[in-house]
C-alpha cells in the first residue's frame, strides 16, 4: 500500500540562515543546472537512481522519477545573514566557483538579499556583522523571524517552505533544563535565557510556521526534547546534525568495510587544514569542540568497540582541524589509520582528501530540502532518521544509537522511499538468487 502523498506542484520556498560559502554554492548550482549549463552532481534525489523490485526485473529508475519531488526549477531561495552581501557578493568572497560563471548567473544571484539575521557574538565569537535584528526579548527575535518567513512565502509566491541552517557553528552548549519542554523553551525566549542560541531561534520559528527544519552545522539546534515534541504537535519534518562532507563522508566509508572483514584497529588520527570562514570560525576552541563531538562519535558507531573489544577497544581517535588561510575553501583532510590484521600484524592506510568544502555541502543542502518537502508531503513529522546518510551525527530519538554506516544509512533512505511508494522493500537478505 501506498501512502497518500501530496502533490509536488507549486513553488518550493527554501530559506537558509546564513548565507555563506555553502549557501551560495548552493543557489549558484541550482541556477546554472536550470539554465543547462551545469549538472547537478553530488545530488542523490537530481541524479541517484533506485532498483525497484527483483534484479532479474532491470528497473532501476532516477529517484526523482519514482516518486514525486519538487522540480528544482520551481525552487525559490531566501535567507538571512549578519552581513549585507547579497549571494553573488557573498559567492565572490567565498571564492568557491569560478567568476566565469558567476557573472552568468549575477543578475539572479544580485537579486537575493539577506533578511537581518538573529545573531548574538556570544555563540559565534569570531564573527560581527551589523545585518541583525534587534528586540527586547528572544522571543520577540522569533517574532520577527516568524514574520520575515510569511512575508517571504506571500512575495515569492510559495505553496510551500523548508529552512536548512547554513549558518556557522555556535560554541557548544549542552542540553539543559531549558530544552526540555516547550513551555520551559517558550519561558526561556521570554527571559532570555543563555541556552538558547540563534540557531535554536530560527528552528523554533521554522517548526512554529509548521516549516521543516533540518541542521547542516553540529550545534544542537533542533535537537532537543522541547522542539522534537513541537514537531511532532505541529506535523513537521525535522532533521540533522551536521553535513557528511570530506573527511568523515571518507570516515564512514572506509570504516565499515575495514569491520565487515574483521580487521582491527589501533588508532586513527585525522587531521584538517582549511582557510574560509568556516575554518576562521572553527578556530574558536568552543565552536571547534561541538565540530569535535560530531566528529569523534561516529568510528564507536560504526565499530562498537563494546561488542567487537578485541578489535577496537583501544582504538586511539584524535581529530583536529586547524585554520590555514591560503586554503580558502580547498580543505585538505588528512588520515592516517593504524590497523591490525591476522595475528596481530600491524598495517597502515594514508587517505589524503583534497576536498573542496562546499561543492561536496551544496547537493547535501539541496537534497535535504527536497526529501524534507517530500515528508511533509506524505505526513511524517518529528525526527527523520532515514535522512541520516546526509549526516555526520544524525539527530535520533532518545535513547537510540545513530546509524553512521553509509551504506546502511543508503538502505534506510532508499526503502524508505520505496516504502512511501508502496513497492517491495530490498533488505538484500532474501534466499532467491533473484533478491
Ligand atoms: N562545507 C562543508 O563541507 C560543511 C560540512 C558540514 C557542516 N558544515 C557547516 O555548514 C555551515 C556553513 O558552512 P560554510 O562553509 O558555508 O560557512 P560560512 O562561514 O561560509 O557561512 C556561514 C554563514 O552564516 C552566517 N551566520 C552565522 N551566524 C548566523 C546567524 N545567526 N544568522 C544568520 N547567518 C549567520 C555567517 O555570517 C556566514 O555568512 C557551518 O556551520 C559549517 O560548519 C559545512
Amino acid at each position: 500500500m501506498s501512502t497518500t502523498i501530496k502533490s509536488a506542484e507549486g513553488k518550493l520556498g527554501i530559506l537558509l540562515p546564513g548565507l555563506g560559502a555553502v549557501a551560495t554554492t548552493l543557489i549558484a548550482g541550482v541556477y546554472a543546472v536550470n539554465k543547462g549549463i551545469s549538472k547537478p552532481i553530488g545530488s542523490t534525489t537530481q541524479m541517484g537512481t533506485i532498483r525497484v523490485g527483483k534484479r532479474t526485473e532491470n528497473n532501476t529508475p532516477l529517484i526523482k522519477d519514482f516518486i514525486p519531488l519538487a522540480d528544482i526549477k520551481n525552487v525559490v531561495f531566501g535567507g538571512w545573514d549578519l552581513f549585507e552581501d547579497n549571494v553573488y557578493q557573498s559567492a565572490v568572497n567565498a571564492g568557491v566557483l569560478d567568476r566565469y560563471t558567476l557573472e552568468l548567473l549575477k543578475p539572479e544571484l544580485e537579486a537575493i538579499k539577506p533578511m537581518k539575521a538573529v545573531f548574538d557574538k556570544k555563540y559565534v565569537t569570531k564573527l560581527d556583522g551589523s545585518n541583525v535584528k534587534k528586540a527586547a526579548t528572544k522571543m520577540e527575535l522569533a517574532d520577527q523571524l516568524r514574520q520575515d518567513i510569511r512575508d517571504f512565502k506571500t512575495k515569492n509566491n510559495c505553496d510551500r517552505l523548508v529552512m536548512v541552517w547554513t549558518g556557522s557553528t555556535e560554541i557548544y552548549i549542552q542540553e539543559s533544563e531549558v530544552h526540555q519542554t516547550i513551555e520551559k523553551l517558550e519561558e526561556g525566549l521570554r527571559n532570555n535565557d543563555d541556552n538558547i542560541p540563534s540557531s535554536m531561534i530560527y528552528a523554533y520559528a521554522a517548526i512554529k510556521e509548521g516549516i521543516p527544519y533540518a541542521n547542516g552545522a553540529p550545534n544542537l539546534s533542533a535537537d532537543i526534547p522541547a522542539l522534537v515534541s513541537l514537531a511532532k504537535q505541529n506535523n513537521v519534518p525535522i532533521c540533522g546534525k551536521d553535513f557528511k562532507t570530506g573527511q568523515t563522508l571518507m570516515k564512514t566509508i572506509v570504516a565499515p568495510g575495514l569491520k565487515t572483514r574483521s580487521l582491527g584497529i589501533a588508532g586513527w588520527f585525522s587531521t584538517n587544514i582549511l582557510g574560509n570562514r568556516d575554518g576562521a570560525v572553527l578556530d574558536d576552541p568552543a565552536s571547534f569542540k561541538t565540530k569535535e563531538v560530531s566528529k569523534l562519535s561516529v568510528l564507536e558507531d560504526i565499530l562498537e568497540p563494546e561488542k567487537h573489544p578485541d578489535l577496537y577497544k583501544d582504538l586511539y581517535h584524535k581529530v583536529r582541524i586547524d585554520y590555514y588561510p591560503p586554503r580558502g575553501d580547498n580543505k585538505e583532510g588528512w588520515d592516517n589509520i593504524d590497523i591490525f590484521g591476522w595475528m596481530g600484524y600491524p598495517m597502515q592506510i594514508k587517505i589524503d582528501f583534497l576536498c573542496r568544502d562546499s561543492i561536496l555541502a551544496a547537493p547535501l543542502v539541496l537534497d535535504l530540502a527536497i526529501f524534507l518537502d517530500l515528508a511533509q508531503r506524505s505526513n511524517m513529522s518529528g525526527i527523520q532518521e532515514w535522512l541520516s546518510f546526509f549526516f555526520k551525527s544524525p539527530q535520533t530519538k532518545k535513547g537510540v544509537h545513530p546509524i553512521h554506516d553509509i551504506f546502511k544509512q543508503e538502505m534506510k533512505l532508499q526503502n524508505t522511499l520505496r516504502h512511501l511508494q508502496g513497492v517491495e522493500l530490498i533488505t538484500f537478505l532474501g534466499l532467491d538468487y533473484e533478491d
